[in-house]
């Protein structure tokens, strides 16, 4: 939550921080700001909306200056107003701040100050920040910024400028922060994706560290002031993993990257006779699995219990991150923890892997972003390869997360000598061919989204590996077309949602072709008979569901426990058209970020 960039080197420095302010925009996009220094000083513009708002404002085109520091927020304290916006000044307008987190004591720390004098302009937690630098500032930077880190409680990934200094302090615990290393020039970023085109090398500061960047050089150092030797790594990404590449919206094009980011996450893992992944964890010895993640990585978390346990025989949890980081968890060393996470920085969901650190507990990360907090705080961690998500609302790494679930399930498998299924193996290399056969309900589903698209309610059914995607499709539906839609096991809806059916409900079943299927079929007899309105993805045509259904989806069949990575498709492109028939912002849904760095 909140994006975070800024530079100092040889070049005017405004338009980088626009493009770098674009590119994290997912993170936060109530408001955004900028604060550039020169000769006479530091000058801020602040604005209330997306950073397109902030690029036309006209008080940015007398701003020049070769260092800077910008901000897309998020609002946590404060509504999005201008003076909320990021970045913060001091009380005399010499030092500015810009802060993706929470202080928790910004109460008691404000109450102090303004009993010292400081002036507050904001309601914000992170303007305290500028004040406490001002309290302790007498030249030095980064000396001042190492007396204030201890006074903060809560999380942070900041960066201060300063009137009289030629360089940028960069503070991180808790949120993250990536270093761009070029020639003549110093950058700083939430995620590296900020930084692709600008930068050959990137370093990732840790927790409680700080870094002093000037044009030519940098410099870590831990709490204590101490400097740490920096690991330096080559930035993989390039330009066209952040473009739309003629689509209308990031999330079409990442719905329709599934073919190829599932391929890619079978990429040398898996071939006809056996499967293969390097996990430096003895798994022989596991007797059971807790797999925790939040939002749509709580659903591929749902599928992963029914894959693992059928699979391997081991006994699976699912716990949202948010509900098991405050629970008591009685966890053995026989136990293995599994965090899924397509940022990698999700706050509950790092907490949640940190707390089962305490504990004897293995832990792997399943984890898209690579190098991000939870991708290093794990033992060991399996990389989707889905490439950067940058819709806010994830579908490729949905389904590059079951199918890292499913290679997972069939590694343990191999690791317990239970014999993998060579038939199995083969239909799991189908997958490509058969999502991209499933994007062709484009059209099918393209009336559907124009038929529906006013309604105010759904309810999305399906039952045992089908029931998550039922919740995926009603949360895709809900993020980004502000439909009320409920997921439900399909058997479930008679224990109280059917109260909700009549003629004016519609019902999405998913019913494809497996040991549930009669059973699904029942369900939709029980809301026929109510006057429910019946819309069906099916694998086969079949009599018995043609009578029933008011409008079928037809997907190619897969062998049932691959079945959710192809039903799930019409789900995210119904509705992405859906939201885009309606004209709002599919990229960017109102009241969400990509990346949620707080509690
Ligand atoms: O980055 P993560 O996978 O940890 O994110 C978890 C959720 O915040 C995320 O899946 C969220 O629910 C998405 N908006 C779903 O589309």
């Amino acid at each position: 939550m909140c994006g975070i960039i800024g530079y100092i080197g040889e070049k005017e420095v405004k338009p980088l921080l626009i493009e770098g302010l674009k590119r994290l925009e997912y993170r936060g996009y109530d408001s955004s700001g900028i604060c550039v220094k020169n000769n006479s000083g530091l000058s801020i513009v602040k604005n209330v909306g997306k950073v397109e708002k902030l690029e036309k404002d006209a008080r940015l085109s007398s701003i020049k200056g070769k260092v800077g520091i910008a901000h897309t927020r998020w609002a946590t304290h404060g509504e999005p107003s201008e003076l909320n916006a990021h970045p913060h000044y001091d009380c005399k307008n010499e030092l500015a701040v810009v802060h993706n987190g929470i202080i928790e004591n910004y109460v008691p720390l404000k109450k102090m100050l303004e009993k010292e004098g400081h002036k507050f302009k904001s309601q914000t937690d992170s303007e305290v920040i500028a004040h406490l630098l001002e309290k302790f500032y007498r030249g030095n930077l980064a000396e001042a910024l190492l007396k204030v880190l201890p006074l903060l409680q809560g999380t942070y990934g900041l960066a201060v400028i300063s009137k009289k200094n030629e360089e940028i302090v960069i503070a991180k615990k808790g949120s993250p922060l990536v270093l761009g290393i070029g020639n003549n020039k110093m950058l700083f970023a939430s995620d590296q994706t900020a930084l692709i085109n600008y930068v050959p090398n990137i370093a990732y500061l840790n927790d409680n560290e700080i870094a002093i960047l000037k044009e030519n050089s940098f410099e870590i150092r831990n709490s204590n002031g101490k400097i740490i030797k920096p690991k330096i790594e080559a930035l993989k990404l390039d330009a066209e993993d952040i473009e739309k590449n003629g689509f209308e919206h990031y999330m079409l094009k990442e719905i329709f990257e599934q073919p190829k980011s599932i391929k890619r996450a079978l990429s040398g893992r898996l071939n006809k006779d056996g499967v293969k992944l390097s996990i430096d964890i003895n798994l022989k010895k596991i007797n059971r699995i807790v797999l925790l993640g939040c939002g749509t990585s709580w659903h591929s978390a749902l599928i992963g219990k029914y894959l693992i346990e059928d699979l391997t025989n081991i006994p699976v949890e699912v716990d949202y991150a948010s509900e098991f980081r405050y629970r008591t968890n009685p966890l053995k060393s026989s136990d293995l923890v599994i965090a899924l996470s397509q940022s990698g920085e999700t706050a509950d969901t790092l907490a949640a892997i940190k707390k089962a650190k305490e504990s004897k507990a293995k832990t792997i990360g399943l984890v898209n972003a690579v190098g991000s907090s939870i991708a290093r705080e794990c033992q060991s961690v399996i990389y989707l390869q889905a490439g950067p998500e940058i819709g806010v609302a994830s579908t490729k790494a949905f389904t590059s997360q079951v199918t890292t679930l499913l290679l997972l399930a069939l590694y343990i498998r191999k690791e317990k000598g239970m014999k993998l299924d060579k038939k199995l193996l083969k239909e799991i290399l189908t997958l490509p061919k058969k999502v991209f056969s499933s994007l062709q309900t484009e059209n099918k589903i393209k009336e559907l989204a124009d038929k529906f698209k006013d309604n105010k309610n759904f309810i999305f059914l399906g039952k045992g590996v089908n029931f998550p995607i039922a919740l995926e499709g009603a949360l895709k539906l809900k993020e980004i077309s502000y439909i009320h839609a409920e997921g439900y096991p399909s058997a479930e809806m008679k224990h109280g949602p059917i109260a909700l059916v009549d003629e004016n409900m519609h019902c999405l079943f998913i019913c494809t072709h497996d040991h549930t299927y009669d059973k699904v079929l029942s369900n939709i007899e029980e809301v026929k008979a109510r006057k429910g309105k019946i819309i069906v993805i099916t694998d086969k045509a079949d009599d018995k569901l043609t009578s029933k259904a008011d409008e079928i989806i037809y997907v190619p069949h897969i062998d049932p426990i691959l079945a959710p990575l192809i039903n799930i498709i019409p789900l995210q492109l119904f509705a992405y058209h859906v939201a885009n028939m309606k004209g709002l912002d599919v990229d960017k849904p109102r009241n969400l970020a990509k990346s949620v760095t707080v509690e």
